[in-house]
């Protein structure tokens, strides 16, 4: 089949988080079974790679979103991308949402002021492509849609009749892009459209809710999230409408894998190759990231974070623990950027405890893999998780995971097994989970059957493909069945 993969970032140029590892790793998975193909909106990282752009395409201005170009990259293992090129919308400095922003740029955090008309005009050329309306000679015969920066292309394609299916996953429902329903003409949203059957939410727009209203189906990242954002906890004002959606068997959990990089036998970012049962490489590895890092030689469990620092992760609790896990002998390394005060609390805390905490600001995807493969134990308390690649990673080389039992981390983690699980979202339940590694840590016999349990776990894509396949299939048939 021909798919077209549209999302707003791709670890290949650009990411935020993990849904640019998702949109680099998924369309190749799938591509051994479909022709997919990617559309993203051409970044300054894309204009200033060393890739090719050829100009394919063209789309014209569509109510107030600008006309704009389409440039084809060709990567080298073959994956073709489409980038949107408009300058005037997606040539800047900053992150694809925002000048500094950590969050995925609904308006809520520091986004750009521009970002419904950047991902109206994204969504509405991911429509425009499915019609055949972009001159690019390929069309595709279904839309693989991610997150509310795409939400709208669901909508786009139901308004004007067309029949071409979508599958609308959902990476993160606590990002919802909502705007001013003043904004709706602008973007050429129809006003019939604006009642709560369609895109309005509590008075405003809701790309998110256009996503998940008009696309065939909905997926999310986990089985266990797909269940959860049908509750108020987790539905973020939306579960009433996931909970129709769920009757209709039209909602579903798809969990993420990791691609074959994610190897400490073979990743030459590391301070030294290991595999299951090497545990003096592992160690060779802890040393590395001590000294990189700057902390004190030890003997004592290393622990890692790598993390956006917003409130989802549950950095604040981890902060809480810093001084206790520090005072028991351990040792504690924190990598990530993201909400300005967190980012400062963890700078204080790194200054408190020289030697024993270090806080690299910002993120470096050769050093995240190096605080896998060095750390003991990998901090991840998150208040929510649709699912999480970190625990994964960190699993896959050795380094057990603490974390909330909530989405994807309760699908991942094994507990007791291969990490450690805790049940209340509170900080006592949080601090047992972190005794209770402690204990392990001194416990070499169980400690090195944690670590080898964690490093075999199966999380790879090739066990995506077939949910995906079947999903696909189905949306397909139904759509042929409604259009004879
Ligand atoms: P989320 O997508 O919510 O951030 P995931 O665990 O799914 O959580 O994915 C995190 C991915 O993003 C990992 O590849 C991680 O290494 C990376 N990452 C973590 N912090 C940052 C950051 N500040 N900037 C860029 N990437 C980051
Ligand atoms: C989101 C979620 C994360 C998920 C990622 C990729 O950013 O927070 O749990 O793994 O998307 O799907």
């Amino acid at each position: 089949q021909r798919i077209l993969f549209v999302t707003s970032e791709i670890a290949d140029f650009v990411k935020v988080g993990g849904l640019g590892d998702v949109s680099s790793a998924l369309p190749r998975a799938l591509a051994t079974h479909h022709d997919v193909r990617v559309l993203i909106p051409a970044y300054r990282e894309m204009i200033e790679s060393e890739h090719q752009i050829e100009p394919v395409g063209h789309l014209a201005a569509f109510a107030g979103l600008p006309a704009c170009d389409i440039g084809k990259i060709t990567c080298d293992d073959g994956l073709i991308i489409y980038v949107l090129l408009c300058p005037e919308l997606y040539q800047r400095e900053g992150t694809p949402y925002g000048r500094g922003s950590s969050g995925y740029g609904d308006g809520q955090d520091e986004g750009w002021d521009d970002n419904d008309i950047r991902f109206a005009r994204l969504s509405r050329a991911a429509a425009d492509i499915a019609l055949g309306n972009a001159g690019l000679g390929w069309q595709p015969q279904l839309l693989h849609l991610n997150d509310w920066q795409c939400g709208l292309t669901a909508g786009y394609l139901h308004w004007q009749g067309a029949s071409v299916p979508s599958v609308f996953t959902i990476h993160n429902l606590a990002y919802q892009g909502l705007f001013d329903a003043s904004r709706c003409e602008m973007l050429g949203i129809p006003e019939e459209a604006f009642h709560i059957e369609g895109v309005e939410f509590y008075g405003n727009l809701s790309f998110m809710k256009a996503g998940i209203v008009y696309a065939s189906h909905v997926t999310t990242v986990s089985a266990t999230y797909a269940q959860e954002i049908t509750t108020p906890d987790f539905g973020c004002g939306l579960d009433g409408l996931l909970r129709c959606k769920a009757e209709a068997e039209q909602l579903c959990g798809i969990p993420n894998g990791i691609d074959d990089s994610w190897d400490p036998r073979t990743d030459i970012h590391l301070a030294q190759a290991f595999s299951y049962n090497d545990w003096r490489g592992k160690r060779v590895n802890a040393d590395y990231a001590r000294r990189h890092f700057g902390l004190a030689a030890g003997q004592g469990p290393l622990f890692a974070v790598v993390s956006r620092l917003v409130h989802q992760k549950g950095l604040d609790l981890t902060i809480e623990a810093a001084k206790t896990i520090v005072h028991a002998g351990g040792q504690i390394i924190f990598m990530g950027s993201g909400e300005h005060h967190v980012e400062e609390a963890l700078r204080k805390l790194a200054a408190r405890f020289p030697g024993a905490i270090a806080a690299y600001i910002g993120f470096d995807e050769y050093q995240a893999r190096c605080l896998f493969a060095g750390s003991d134990f990998l901090l991840m308390p998150s208040r929510f998780e649709p699912c999480g690649l970190s625990q994964m990673y960190a699993q896959r080389f050795g380094s057990l995971p603490i974390a909330y039992r909530t989405g994807g981390l309760a699908d991942t983690i094994e507990d007791g097994v291969t990490g450690f699980l805790f049940n209340d979202m509170e900080f006592s339940s949080y601090m047992k989970s972190i005794q209770r590694a402690f204990t392990v840590f001194k416990s070499t016999e169980l400690f090195n059957a944690m670590r080898g349990a964690a490093m075999m776990g199966r999380y790879h894509w090739r066990q995506s493909i077939e949910p995906y396949n079947r999903l696909y299939q189905q949306v397909l048939e139904k759509q042929g069945e409604k259009t004879q």
